[in-house]
């Protein structure tokens, strides 16, 4: 069933663990992921970015197109659809309008009090209507869509407690290092701030550019409190390289399902992967 990501995540947090989102980017990506989440009992989160949005034609048909497969699918674990780097309040109204569980608004780009803002407001929006907001602090490097950072900006813990405390969020971003898109070399998170962060508050905390990071570090991210991980760069370099080596291996080949299908297959085997990486194998 639809949910927020409100529950999962506390109990992912309480019983260290995190859930992961993964980003919907089409059809087959949204197959693969729930399949994955469906044969690990797993809870899950779909991530949306407006750019995915924008390429599947709209917020209403990605809802529709969700709500459809957990219908045919017949998907029994929760699910969230969560809206990932909203970037204006407009934009979170429009996702909760459009049937989304979950938002991020990613205010994280303009000055603190306007973070605060802005958060504040999403939070008053989305709360009475049951559905979960994300915030961040602090610059996420790489690119991702229309979100482009020329470097990395580490959140400071005590803007942290404060946006937590004034705002009511339900999770928080902080941006310690990590990157959008693939690393150049091993990253370099800020465990020693996540761990103060973490300490702060019970609030579930949330890493972005969850591809490339090392085992050894999301379990340590997930002892200093981190209860969500995004992933998207690994699920499409996995299915681009499916529908390549598809190509290649056959130049006949004309159907789309040929190589779509391949495609789905990799986005499910590489999220099953990380399901028990992040040990959410049966915790649904
Ligand atoms: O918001 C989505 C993510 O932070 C995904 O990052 O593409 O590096 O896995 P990634
Ligand atoms: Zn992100």
């Amino acid at each position: 069933p639809l949910v927020s990501m409100k529950d999962m995540l506390n109990k992912a947090r309480k019983e260290g663990y995190a859930v992961g989102q993964y980003n919907v980017n089409n059809l087959e990506f949204a197959q693969g992921i729930l399949m994955a989440t469906q044969e690990e009992n797993a809870p899950v989160i779909l991530g949306v970015s407006e750019g995915a949005a924008r390429y599947m034609s709209g917020m209403k048909t990605v809802v529709k197109m969700i709500e459809g497969l957990i219908e045919d699918l017949g998907i029994t674990v929760p699910v969230a659809i969560h809206l990932d780097h909203g970037s204006s309040y407009e934009k979170c109204v429009e996702a909760i309008e459009a049937g989304f569980t979950s938002v991020m608004i990613d205010a994280s780009h303009g000055p603190f009090e306007d973070n605060i803002a802005t958060t504040r407001k999403v939070v008053e929006y989305a709360h009475p209507k049951g559905v979960s907001v994300e915030a961040e602090l602090g610059v996420v490097g790489g690119q991702e869509d229309d979100v482009v950072a020329d470097g990395v900006i580490y959140a400071d813990p005590e803007e942290c407690r404060e946006l937590v405390e004034r705002t009511g969020i339900d999770c928080l971003a902080p941006a310690l290092g990590s990157v959008h898109g693939p690393y150049k070399g091993e990253p370099n998170l800020g465990f020693k701030e996540m761990e103060e962060i973490g300490n702060q508050s019970d609030i579930p905390l949330v890493l972005h550019g969850g591809t490339g990071i090392p085992t050894h570090d999301i379990q340590k991210a997930i002892s200093y409190g981190t209860a969500k991980i995004n992933v998207n760069t690994e699920n499409q370099i996995a299915s681009s390289k499916a529908v390549r080596d598809t190509l290649n291996n056959d130049s006949e080949v004309y159907d789309p399902r040929k190589y779509f299908g391949p495609a789905r297959e990799a986005v499910k085997a590489t999220v099953q992967g990380k399901i028990k990486e992040f040990g959410t194998s049966n915790k649904a």
